[in-house]
């Protein structure tokens, strides 16, 4: 077991060379796209050690995104819970509505000085795709969105948001018709034109480079909450927590609070219930397996075929999560709970009614966390990731459960 004085050095040794964090991670790919992939790491290496490049991220950040987001306390929720101070770092505010565009403008970044013409990604709630397709549009790109028809149906103003922004959203009808098989139909579609295109995965999850690259844009969202939160209470949070679908806003936050005296949770969706189909808890239910070209923990049958999940969250339901969690929890470093469809849903309105915020419904899973231990023990400080707004989510959420008045009685 490791404990935080073992992650000092942490951000320069992992992944290794190949791409692994522990047993964790590497590249599973197609002859054709090895030498691809060569080239997508030996240009991420070249452009993140470069002043230039660092500063125009640095530029982009500020003046486009509108970071540094803030910190927040919620005073009025954590009166109500009684038991913990809950804090949320604010990537809701980011331009584009999540913290998706922190990698999205480093992969545009990278697909400009490799001279692709083309950014090719898969979504599930739509934000990955919104995030890109403004990538795209900033730097004049092309854009093609894989979107599960169920999905599509879902989040039906990001899939607006997506064409307005000028990208070519291609909806996928097999299997679920939701995230496994978007990233599946846009790794064909990149198959067909990898020569001028460039693969923009959507979270920390797929062969190397992406969970090391994806992880190295989002961190900034941690060693800022680091920083602020210091600033403002005199103290670290005493636990931090972040929804967990492919691991993207989780990793961000988690890194620079690793070599620090903290609780660290990652909080996946249970669903409906702990049967096959019903959730997306793939840390709790899953074992070691290969899919979609990493070596992580699956959800998967006897034959290693991904098993159907479900979450009431687009963006989560994911059978599979990005190696470096694998990694951290089997060190020790990190626990993963689960919260349910219901959970996520009573901490959505809550923070509606008691702070004026309508997150999206993945962030909520976070925060329905946070609010479990605030209500069941006294535990300090916790700071969650609201990894992003709830205007996406409305009018499903209002088609299904109205204004939410059963969970505020
Ligand atoms: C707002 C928001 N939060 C969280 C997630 C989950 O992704 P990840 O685990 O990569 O952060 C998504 C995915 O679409 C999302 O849109």
């Amino acid at each position: 077991m490791k404990t935080y004085r073992d992650f000092d050095r942490y951000l320069k040794d992992f992944p290794d060379k190949n791409g692994y964090f522990g047993q964790y991670g590497g590249a599973f790919l197609p002859p054709q796209l090895i030498l691809v992939f060569q080239d997508i790491t030996a240009a991420y290496q070249e452009i993140c050690h470069s002043a230039q490049f660092i500063n125009e991220l640095r530029r982009i950040r500020k003046e486009f995104q509108g970071r540094p987001t803030p910190v927040y306390h919620c005073s009025r929720l954590s009166r109500h819970l009684g038991k913990s101070q809950i804090y949320l770092k604010r990537e809701d505010l980011n331009h584009t509505g999540a913290h998706k565009i922190n990698h999205c403008m480093g992969e545009g970044l990278l697909a400009q000085f490799m001279g692709k013409k083309k950014i090719i990604a898969e979504t599930g709630a739509g934000q990955h795709g919104v995030a890109l397709a403004t990538a795209a549009a900033y730097f004049g790109l092309e854009c093609d969105i894989y979107m599960g028809e169920v999905d599509i149906a879902k989040q039906h103003p990001n899939v607006i948001r997506m064409k307005m922004l000028g990208a070519n959203v291609i909806p996928v009808s097999h299997g679920l018709k939701t995230l496994k098989e978007a990233v599946d139909a846009a790794f064909e579609g990149y198959m067909k034109e990898y020569e001028h295109a460039i693969y923009c995965i959507g979270s920390a999850v797929g062969p190397h480079p992406f969970p090391m690259m994806v992880r190295d844009f989002q961190s900034v969202v941690g060693f800022e909450a680091k920083d602020q939160f210091v600033e403002m209470t005199g103290m670290l949070p005493d636990t931090i927590c972040a929804s967990v679908g492919g691991g993207s806003n989780a990793i961000g936050l988690f890194e620079a609070f690793l070599p620090e005296p903290v609780e660290i949770v990652g909080v996946e969706p249970l669903g409906r219930g702990s049967n096959v189909g019903d959730h997306a808890a793939s840390m709790r239910f899953g074992s070691k397996g290969i899919l979609h070209g990493f070596e992580s923990i699956l959800l998967q049958d006897k034959q290693g075929e991904p098993l159907p999940v479900y979450s009431i969250a687009s963006g989560l339901d994911y059978p599979s999560v990005g190696p470096e969690h694998a990694y951290l929890r089997e060190c020790g470093r990190i626990q993963y709970d689960a919260v349910s469809d219901e959970e996520a849903m009573e901490a959505f309105f809550l923070l509606c009614r008691y702070e004026g915020i309508i997150p999206a419904i993945e962030s909520a899973h976070a925060l329905a966390y946070a609010i479990r231990r605030a209500r069941t023990q006294d535990t300090g400080a916790i700071l969650v990731n609201l990894s992003g707004r709830g205007d996406k989510d409305i009018d499903y959420v209002f088609e299904q459960y109205g204004t939410g008045e059963r969970f505020l009685k």
